[in-house]
């Protein structure tokens, strides 16, 4: 039984050390960092005081009556039933208070990066503004620079969501007909993985994102790439392709800038090939990837608005999967 316990303890303690693409424990931001560092003082402080109570509720009951005769008097009951957990637990409460409150860390001109982020059923529509101040909108990915504030300005075309970031910052709501603003500040460059974390239907377990933390530089180099037209099919298997895209009715939802696609009910798919994931990260970008998502979508994200294309033959499946595959 004490094998056990032991065990028991230790797997909680290796847990608590686990290092997830999505774990608000293991912080790689300034806004994390603080939230992990309020979670584990509350943890601890807490810890403390339930063993406290399970020792003297033990000792209590197991030791003999005359050497337990102190804990009913007056300075015992006194001092542990009133003056411990009022000094203990003000002590947590406004400390959570100051740390809640206190200005976002990092500081700097957080509006030099302007990012908006618009929650979708089930899906994330996001868009950079360029050195000129024009609008870059792409989708399901957020690409930010290392070291430096940015903010987000979070809504939502349809019904609440919830931005979450574990790694980087607490959550904050997306809600209709209202802008909320979020502040990053990513210490180091990685991949990580962002989730909605508010309940929003059928597919909000999967309304989920990668996010790409890179210098400073190679994002500057990456915008300037994205703000830039979907590139001419490569072969003839794609030409075919995209020759399908809008005959089969792609284009009625979707917009590729620099074709006459321009319609904004589904992601952007303009430099769709060049991202981590496809269908708000439950697959990747390689072909086979487009191929399955265009026809059994449904089955990899039941309930999600686009329908099941298996109108196609495998040629066919395969050229429209080489022209969005190729959209670099
Ligand atoms: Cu969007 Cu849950």
């Amino acid at each position: 039984r004490k094998a056990k316990v032991i065990l028991l303890v230790a797997v909680a303690l290796l847990m608590a050390g686990c290092d997830g693409v999505q774990s608000a424990l293991a912080p790689e931001g300034l806004h994390a960092e603080r939230s992990a560092f309020l979670f584990w003082t509350m943890a601890i402080g807490a810890t403390a005081i339930f063993v406290a109570l399970i020792g003297l509720t033990a000792f209590a009951l197991l030791a003999p009556r005359r050497s337990r005769r102190w804990m009913a008097q007056q300075p015992m009951l006194f001092g542990a039933g009133v003056v411990f957990p009022v000094v203990t637990l003000s002590f947590l409460l406004v400390y959570g208070f100051v740390v809640t409150g206190a200005p976002a860390p990092g500081g700097g001109d957080a509006r030099s990066i302007r990012i908006a982020v618009d929650g979708r059923r089930w899906w994330w529509q996001v868009t950079y503004w360029d050195e000129d101040n024009l609008p870059v909108v792409t989708a399901n990915e957020l690409r930010i620079p290392a070291g430096q504030t940015v903010a987000i300005e979070l809504t939502s075309a349809d019904v609440i969501h919830s931005f979450w970031i574990p790694k980087l910052a607490g959550k904050l709501d997306m809600i209709p007909g209202r802008v909320n603003v979020l502040t990053l500040n990513a210490r180091g460059t990685g991949v990580m993985r962002g989730q909605c974390a508010e309940y929003c239907g059928g597919a909000h377990a999967l309304m989920s994102f990668n996010v790409v933390v890179m210098t400073p530089e190679a994002f500057r180099a990456w915008l300037r790439q994205e703000r830039s037209p979907a590139q001419a099919p490569a072969n003839s298997l794609a030409r075919q392709g995209k020759a399908l895209f809008f005959t089969a009715g792609c284009s009625a939802c979707h917009a590729i800038r620099g074709t006459a696609a321009a319609n904004e009910l589904g992601p952007d798919l303009t430099h769709v090939g060049g991202r981590t994931s496809i269908g708000a990260a439950t697959l990747g970008v390689d072909k086979a990837d487009f191929a399955r998502w265009i026809s059994d979508n449904q089955r990899i994200k039941p309930g999600n608005l686009m329908p099941d294309y298996g109108i196609f033959t495998p040629d066919q499946l395969e050229a429209l999967a080489s022209y969005l595959a190729g959209l670099q």
